[in-house]
């Protein structure tokens, strides 16, 4: 070996992290959480997989920083602030970005009473000191490192991956980010907290979405999904401002934070719904005829409750750009363009179920109910198992089930609703990367079916009688009740349209008032014989069977679950 590789390859030892546990801040965090959970700590297995994750991360040339350094000094930041009573301009508590004070609505995230972040201070010097302002929305952060796990391992996902490693390292990173920021504001309920929690999920969703998008010709307003006005010089892209926001934890104090945060959000378009929307639209071109694509898209941005410029911007100037710009890419075979579909649905349903459970996006009289929290717990499987049917994603079993997800899952999760936000949305979000990395592929003219045959049968649908259904939809009462708009009632309305919600409100009354027990509302639901989900979830996660029992169930009044099934079934 030459003198000059000896000394490299001494540089890169003295430079690598831990491999075997980190030791520091950011681990003492989780097995305190573990501790007041369970009396154990953390399992040493998780803590040994994150930690090489997040050195081979930090090895990777395209990152510029040390994650394991970076995640203990936010956590360090956390206890200092704790201990200050609130460190000087982190106040708190403090209202969330965007003004309005969700934080102090009394239905907002159920569980408001303080814990500290560890029972005595072997492990962190201070930590009785820093108390926790919502316990169950700051454990269930954890499921977030599971996402970040997932980018770090081959086996999980898909097989054939478009992107590079080195992306693939930056979204682990700003997982991991997404999950120490979060609980950094569901821990401290501060305005710098919210920061740290939102600006990864923008991170995420532009890096994922500008993946997507890298193969067509240069256009900034499809790269940004911003509008020419709002552009600013030296704008950065996604993987450019995961680099500068994870160094901020390793660079400046906690005194300095919220400031570098605003400043970052400076240089791009940091509404992540904007950026989910442009996904959407991507996906709808890429695969529906243009008709159904126009109606669909208008439908969408109603029931999502987008103002009048957003509606504008993406349909009149975004969406006709993304078109011109399509149209010089070989159009997909009928084969991809079903599987592109129904993958899309299947990432969608759970990010929807994950928006059921947010607290903002959709906000319903279900949120408070704790009867609805826990059919909400039951069914998360189930939603998860027959979105992976449609998507055919691989994830873990702890994934899958949710077993041991993060510490004291059962009790959060059947509680809370913005702890399955959590927990959902983190899946959701991995199969979102999964997803724009498909959609990536084949714009660089890959094939998702590759002569395989899907399901055995490799045509797309068939183009009549799906633009017919979904005519039909558009003009029924479902598509009526929706326009009024998810978060205000559009939900409560069709399950009133299908004649489930009064059978459910029944079974939750009773068996509340019994206790609140789960087999009283599983049994109570089965008598009143209308609850689809409980009436059709033994068909072992069959989604074909699943779908056409749930329309029959419902007397056939779910034209969406008809062209779901017709989708799956074809
Ligand atoms: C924090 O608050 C406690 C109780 O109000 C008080 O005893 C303590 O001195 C305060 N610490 C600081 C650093 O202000
Ligand atoms: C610690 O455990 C107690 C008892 O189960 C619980 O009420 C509290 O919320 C937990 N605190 C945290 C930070 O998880
Ligand atoms: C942005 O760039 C344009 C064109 O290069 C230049 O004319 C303008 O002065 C720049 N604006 C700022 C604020 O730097
Ligand atoms: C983002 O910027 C980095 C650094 O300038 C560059 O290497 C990378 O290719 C860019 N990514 C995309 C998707 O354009």
């Amino acid at each position: 070996m030459k003198a000059g590789s000896l000394s490299l390859l001494l540089m890169a030892l003295l430079h690598l992290p831990s491999a075997t546990a980190t030791g520091g801040t950011f681990q003492h965090v989780l097995d305190a959480m573990q501790q007041n959970a369970s009396g154990s700590n953390f399992p040493l297995s998780k803590i040994r997989a994150m930690s090489s994750c997040m050195s081979s991360v930090s090895r990777e040339s395209a990152t510029n920083f040390n994650l394991i350094d970076a995640m203990d000094l936010l956590f360090e930041g956390f206890v200092e602030w704790g201990v200050n009573n609130g460190t000087d301009g982190v106040e708190h508590p403090q209202p969330c970005n965007d003004g309005s004070d969700l934080w102090d609505q009394p239905q907002n995230y159920q569980e408001r009473f303080l814990s500290p972040m560890a029972k005595d201070e072997t492990l962190l010097p201070g930590a009785t000191e820093v108390l926790i302002t919502q316990p169950c929305n700051y454990n269930s952060n954890v499921a977030y490192f599971s996402s970040m796990l997932a980018m770090c391992d081959p086996d999980q996902g898909k097989d054939i991956w478009s992107m590079s490693t080195s992306t693939r390292s930056l979204l682990a990173a700003s997982f991991g980010s997404l999950g120490s920021g979060s609980a950094f504001f569901h821990g401290s309920g501060t305005q710098l907290g919210c920061r740290l929690d939102n600006a990864p999920i923008a991170h995420i969703a532009l890096t994922s979405y500008q993946q997507a998008v890298s193969s067509l010709a240069p256009d900034e307003v499809v790269a940004n999904v911003q509008p020419i006005e709002k552009m600013v010089n030296g704008s950065k892209n996604g993987t450019e401002l995961i680099n500068e926001f994870v160094n901020i934890f390793a660079e400046h104090n906690i005194f300095e934070w919220d400031q570098k945060v605003l400043d970052l959000n400076n240089f791009f378009q940091d509404d992540y719904k904007l950026t989910f929307a442009g996904i959407v639209v991507l996906n709808a071109r890429m695969e529906l005829p243009t008709r159904v694509g126009d109606l669909l898209l208008k439908f969408l941005c109603e029931a999502f409750g987008f103002d009048d410029y957003m509606t504008d911007f993406l349909l009149s100037d975004f969406d006709l750009r993304l078109q011109q710009l399509l149209k010089l890419k070989p159009e997909l075979s009928q084969g991809d363009k079903r599987e592109l579909l129904k993958r899309g649905l299947g990432v969608l349903l759970k990010i929807g179920y994950a928006m059921a459970w947010q607290e903002e996006l959709f906000v319903g009289p279900w949120l408070p109910s704790s009867g609805a929290n826990k059919i909400g717990a039951w069914l998360m499987p189930f939603v998860n198992a027959l979105a992976d049917k449609m998507t055919t994603y691989r994830h873990s079993l702890t994934v899958k089930t949710g077993l041991h997800v993060y510490p004291d899952c059962e009790r959060c999760r059947s509680q809370e609703p913005h702890s399955k936000w959590h927990e959902e949305s983190a899946v959701g979000l991995t199969d979102l990367v999964y997803l724009t990395d498909d959609i990536d592929a084949l714009l660089r003219g890959g094939t998702l079916v590759d002569g395989t045959l899907v399901d055995g049968v490799q045509d797309g649908v068939n183009e009549e009688v799906f633009v017919g259904m979904v005519e039909s939809f558009l003009a029924g009462p479902e598509a009526d009740c929706m326009r009024k708009g998810f978060a205000k009632g559009g939900l409560e309305c069709v399950a009133d349209l299908w004649g489930i919600s009064s059978t459910l409100v029944d079974s939750v009354a009773f068996c509340e008032a019994e206790g609140g027990d789960m087999d009283c509302l599983v049994a109570s639901i089965n008598e009143g014989g209308s609850l689809l989900v409980n009436k059709c979830r033994k068909d072992e996660f069959d989604a074909a069977n699943f779908l056409s029992c749930a329309n029959s169930v419902v007397g056939g009044k779910a034209s969406l679950f008809a062209i779901l099934e017709f989708l799956v079934l074809q």
